[in-house]
């Protein structure tokens, strides 16, 4: 945001007219119109505050602009009605001085908005606290409540105020809002009954009828629609940008915040409704005898109502609108109204209802804001009169006369309190005073006011006077005094120079206000300054059950009857207007002066001519011209040399001494010719804008002069700081760099030296140790050549100690120890053949002996061992040996019998009686005895048989009886068949030719296989007188079965065939022994 230190920077036009140059009234409009096509409404006229109406809602009133135009000089800134707030406020709180703000302008031009600004302004910077907030929104929310009862459209303005108004708000020492107190002055009541053209009735009406509830309005008897109602004008009824039912509620919430009850909120909209219902009473004519017409109520729905809604008599209002008592000296009398006279009396009472119910409602508002501490206050008065007003077409009637008394006097306060204050300003400071010509307007406020002959004081004579007393009357009576006043006008006077006038018509005078002159119609001044209520009527209202409404009719009290008339409108006017005046006399004035830029109420639009005219009669420019007296501008000292010291050299950039000299030198140095300044005490004062803008001029061009240098000496700055810190980071990163490329260096030469120096005692240390190898080496050479040498001598020596075959001995010796120890070693061996074990071989030289040793010692053992044995024992194992030497690895019978020991008779054919016979028969002794199974060459089947063998022959016997079936000896038989397997047969062949061939060979089988065939064979040897006898064993082999040749076959068979081999005969030849797989 951009920083403002003056109002003279960036100025649209200028921002105080004070500075315009040249100075008149086209220059002035044009100033105008150019600051309002930028949106710059607000312009100075030194403290004054001109204010243009923009039509339109400006984004410059947010909480950001109060923010910055708070506690800041009034020059500092750009003109604003805020600035002009501030500083009230704080003259109000800081120095202790009440303070008035004076707003004026014509209808429309802006004055409540004004005050509006300022009170929200004061609302916002003042102090906040729970109870403070209380106030200050109550104080603003009063506004709404006045405006909905005494503000209406009119023609010029929307929301115009038809009454005056002043309020004083209270602040304690430190500028807390304490409360208020609200004057109200002359609302304009004839409103209420009639309005002029395109005008509306006060707001409230409207906002009732569209913003009630139903059930409200039910309550209040009223009717939504504004056409039932003859007080409402109904062509300009809707209000663009208006709407009223949101108003009516606005206006209840206020009426809640000020702290209206509800009762009462309620009685307010009943006098309202009663208003409303007045104004449709209608009267009718009824003749009467005496030839008057007497008037009557029309239509009695209505009256009963409103009779209803206040709760009073019907029969006591009907009759107060057909008679009028008339008392005088102490005698009553009753007469009777005629149709008009009702309507008038109708009207006075709705306009005497409304304006009272308005009063009560600014007193009750001051009950709810007023201080409640008693303790001293400031003061703030914020006045908002309605505006200079003027009719076109002479419609200017009594309402508008004393509106513009009113503004009258305000414009005579400001010239007075203008023209005192620039005077008082120039005495403070200290400068000759020269005196201005201005229009004063005093002379058209003694016209009208003035006690003796003033149009006012004439106005009530006439009123006060017995007899009849019409407006005509009292226009006369005006011609003939004030026909010489310059400020007065009209037609009717004989030496008038208006007789030819004819824009002025007969029953009109004309005033030339400060503003303008303006053409009043006479008619109707009497009865308005009288403002009659006849007393039947306060009497009838007085009766009323509705609280309210007694209240705001106490002359009705018959108690109370007071004879004395009450006092003229006027003359209240003028007392209310007087006590005003002197109540801001007494005050620090401050003005807004609105100005409205069009007649058609809308934005962007400057009409010169509208403008120029409220230029005039403000009188604006004079008021410039007065504030330039002598001295456009002034400055205090301090301010002035902060903003020019940079225009010389001394006060640059700082002056030491008092502000004063600085200025002096100051304005000495830029050659600024003496008349064009004069030096107050606190200021300096210059004669001429065209000086300041000069000083403005060089300020700016040196101000550029400043700039370039602060850039010059900042970017100097920048560049400098910036080389420094690269220079400094240059270094840093060069130091860096060197340290890390000598730590590099530094690595490689401590690696390469340790390289080195690794390689040196490398090979010191190998040098060492080859000469320590060479040393030790020669230290041996020495001892083994020393021993030697030794040995040789001693041996040379003692070679004649020793025997010749010393040696041999201690060989012997030795050796014998050797075999002593060898020997010793051998006795852990054990005497059983069967043992393997023997020790293994202590020296190498011993190996053939070691060999031999263990043979000889074996065959020892077994000599031994075999002789203990017996003869019988030693027959077996001879005969065991020579079953060994047939059979073995041959048949697969033969390892089951080594275990079986040869018993040879198993049939202990001997002991058995059984055998007795067949024992007797045998010659020999029988060496084996066993029973046998007889091989049938038929069917394969054995039959059992006993088989007896002797030294000569072997014998077949029955088993049963022992008979011998066959005994065969043993030269006969040839050869004898096995198998290899594990069976028992064997087929005994008989030599071909003998005796016992005849029956051909035996075919048997025993378990005793192998002992049978040994002993067979055993005899063979042992007989010297036969031949061996062939043992043959193949699993094949021929059978001679008497003539013929059977082949026996041995199969290995399945386990199926049991554990003992069977014997089957395939065909004649052939026999087959399946033999069961080991
Ligand atoms: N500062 C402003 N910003 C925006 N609109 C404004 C401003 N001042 C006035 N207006 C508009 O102009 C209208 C008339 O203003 P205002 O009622 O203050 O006039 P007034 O001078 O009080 O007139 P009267 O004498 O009739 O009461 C307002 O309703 C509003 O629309
Ligand atoms: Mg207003």
């Amino acid at each position: 945001m951009e920083v403002k230190t003056s109002l003279l920077d960036n100025m649209i036009g200028v921002g105080d007219m004070v500075l315009l140059e040249p100075l008149n009234e086209d220059s002035f409009i044009m100033n105008l119109r150019n600051r309002f096509d930028h949106n710059e409404i607000y312009t100075y006229i030194g403290s004054v505050v001109i204010s243009m109406n923009p039509y339109r809602s400006l984004p410059i009133y947010t909480p950001q602009k109060v923010e910055e135009y708070r506690n800041r000089n009034f020059y500092e800134l750009s003109p604003h009605i805020y600035a002009l707030a501030d500083e009230a406020y704080r003259s109000l709180r800081d120095q202790d001085k009440d303070q008035c703000i004076l707003i004026t302008g014509e209808s429309g031009a802006g004055k409540t908005e004004a005050s509006k600004l300022v009170m929200s302004y004061v609302a916002a910077v003042c102090g906040k606290g729970q109870e403070v907030n209380k106030v200050k929104e109550q104080l603003l929310q009063s506004n709404p409540v006045l405006e909905a009862f005494g503000n209406a459209k009119t023609m010029r303005n929307d929301n115009s105020s038809r009454f005056g108004k002043y309020m004083d708000i209270e602040f304690d020492f430190k500028g807390d809002p304490l409360g208020g107190v609200i004057s109200n002055y002359l609302l304009e009541k004839s409103r209420v009954c009639k309005q002029p053209r395109g005008e509306r009735n006060f707001h409230i009406f409207y906002q009732l009828l569209s913003g009630a509830s139903d059930d409200t309005l039910v309550k209040l008897k009223l009717d939504r629609d504004f056409s039932k109602y003859n007080y409402l004008s109904l062509d300009s009824a809707n209000v663009n940008g208006l709407d009223d039912a949101a108003s009516f509620r606005t206006v209840r919430n206020a009426m809640q915040i000020v702290g209206f009850m509800e009762a009462e909120v309620q009685s307010v909209l009943e006098l309202v409704a009663a208003v409303l219902k007045l104004g449709n009473i209608e009267f009718k004519p009824e003749s009467r005898v005496n030839g008057f017409d007497e008037s009557r109520v029309k239509d009695k729905n209505d009256l009963k109502e409103m009779c209803e809604l206040l709760g009073i008599e019907q029969s006591v209002l009907e009759r107060a609108f057909s008679y009028r008592t008339v008392e005088a000296k102490m005698e009553k009398m009753s007469t009777t109204l005629n149709v008009a006279q009702a309507y008038y009396a109708r009207d006075a009472l709705a306009k005497n209802l409304y304006s009272r119910l308005f009063s009560w409602l600014v007193t009750r508002i001051n009950e709810s804001i007023k201080a409640q501490a008693k303790t001293r206050h400031k003061v703030m008065g914020v006045l908002d009169i309605y505006g200079f007003e003027i009719f076109e077409e002479g419609d200017n009637s009594f309402e508008q006369f004393i509106i513009n008394y009113c503004n009258e006097k305000l414009q005579q306060i400001f010239i007075e309190l203008t023209l005192r204050e620039e005077q008082e300003e120039y005495i403070r400071e200290d400068i000759e005073w020269t005196n201005i010509e201005y229009f004063n307007n005093a002379v058209i406020c003694d016209l009208i006011e003035n006690n003796q002959n003033g149009i006012l004081a004439m106005l009530d004579e006439e009123c006060l006077r017995p007899g009849t007393v019409t407006d005509d009357t009292f226009l006369d009576k005006l011609n003939t005094i004030c026909a010489e006043h310059q400020h007065f006008e009209s037609r009717l006077n004989k030496n008038s120079k208006f007789l030819t006038d004819h824009s002025l018509p007969h029953s009109c005078f004309r005033i030339q206000h400060y503003a303008g002159k303006v053409l009043y119609r006479v008619e109707g001044f009497v009865d308005k300054n009288n403002d009659l209520l006849y007393r039947d009527l306060s009497q009838a209202m007085y009766k009323a059950t509705h609280s309210l409404m007694r209240q705001l009719f106490p002359e009705g009290n018959p108690a109370k009857v007071n004879l004395k008339r009450p006092p003229t409108a006027g003359f209240q006017f003028k007392a209310s207007v007087g006590v005003l005046m002197k109540n801001l006399q007494t005050k620090n004035p401050n003005y807004i002066r609105c100005i409205k830029p069009n007649d058609k109420k809308v934005a962007h639009i400057f009409t010169d001519s509208l403008v120029c005219h409220q230029v005039r009669y403000l009188g604006l420019v004079e008021n410039v011209r007065v504030r330039r007296a002598g001295y456009a501008f002034r400055q205090p000292y301090e301010s002035c040399l902060e903003r020019y010291k940079m225009l010389c050299k001394k006060t640059w950039p700082h002056w030491r001494g008092p502000a004063r000299d600085g200025v002096e030198v100051l304005l000495t140095d830029c050659s600024v010719p003496t008349e064009e300044f004069a030096y107050g005490r606190s200021k300096i004062f210059i004669r001429n804008p065209r000086t300041l803008f000069t000083l403005e001029e060089r300020r700016r061009a040196c101000l550029e002069d400043l700039a370039t240098l602060i850039q010059k000496i900042y970017r100097g700055w920048k560049s400098r700081t910036h080389f420094l810190l690269l220079k400094k980071s240059q270094v840093v990163v060069a130091a860096w760099y060197r340290r890390y490329a000598q730590q590099n260096k530094y690595q490689k030469i401590k690696s390469a030296t340790l390289v080195m120096q690794s390689f040196i005692r490398g090979w010191k240390a190998r040098n060492i140790l080859r000469q320590l190898k060479y040393e030790k080496r020669c230290k041996e050479a020495v001892t083994t050549i020393a021993a030697y040498w030794h040995g040789t001598q001693v041996r040379r020596e003692y070679r004649k100690f020793f025997r010749a075959n010393a040696g041999k001995k201690i060989y012997d010796f030795t050796i014998q120890r050797i075999m002593q120890k060898y020997f010793l070693g051998l006795k852990t061996t054990t005497m059983s053949p069967m043992d393997n074990s023997w020790p293994a071989k202590p020296y190498g030289f011993l190996e053939g002996a070691h060999t031999q040793l263990r043979r000889i010692f074996h065959l020892w053992r077994c000599k031994k061992y075999r002789g203990q044995f017996t003869e019988e024992k030693k027959a077996v194992y001879e005969e065991k040996l020579e079953a060994s030497e047939i059979f073995k690895d041959k048949k697969a019978l033969y390892p089951s019998s080594v275990s079986q020991p040869f018993k040879g008779d198993y049939l202990e054919i001997q002991k058995n009686p059984k055998y007795q016979k067949l024992n007797s028969a045998m010659e020999e002794k029988v060496l084996l005895a066993d029973l046998v199974n007889k091989i049938n060459r038929a069917n394969g089947k054995g039959s059992p048989r006993l088989f007896l063998l002797t030294k000569s022959n072997f014998v077949l016997a029955d088993q049963k009886t022992g008979q011998v079936k066959a005994s065969v000896p043993l030269p006969d038989l040839a050869s004898v068949s096995v198998s290899t397997q594990s069976d028992g047969f064997f087929a005994l062949k008989l030599k071909e030719g003998s005796a016992s061939a005849s029956k051909g060979d035996f075919l048997l089988s025993s378990e005793h296989l192998i002992e049978i065939i040994t002993k067979l064979h055993r005899i063979g040897t042992t007989a010297a007188d036969r031949d061996q006898i062939n043992i043959d064993i193949s699993d094949e082999f021929l059978v001679q079965f008497k003539q013929d040749k059977v082949c026996v076959k041995f199969i290995q068979g399945g386990p199926k065939n049991g554990n003992s081999a069977a014997c089957k005969r395939k065909n004649n030849r052939l026999l087959e022994v399946s033999v069961p797989s080991p």
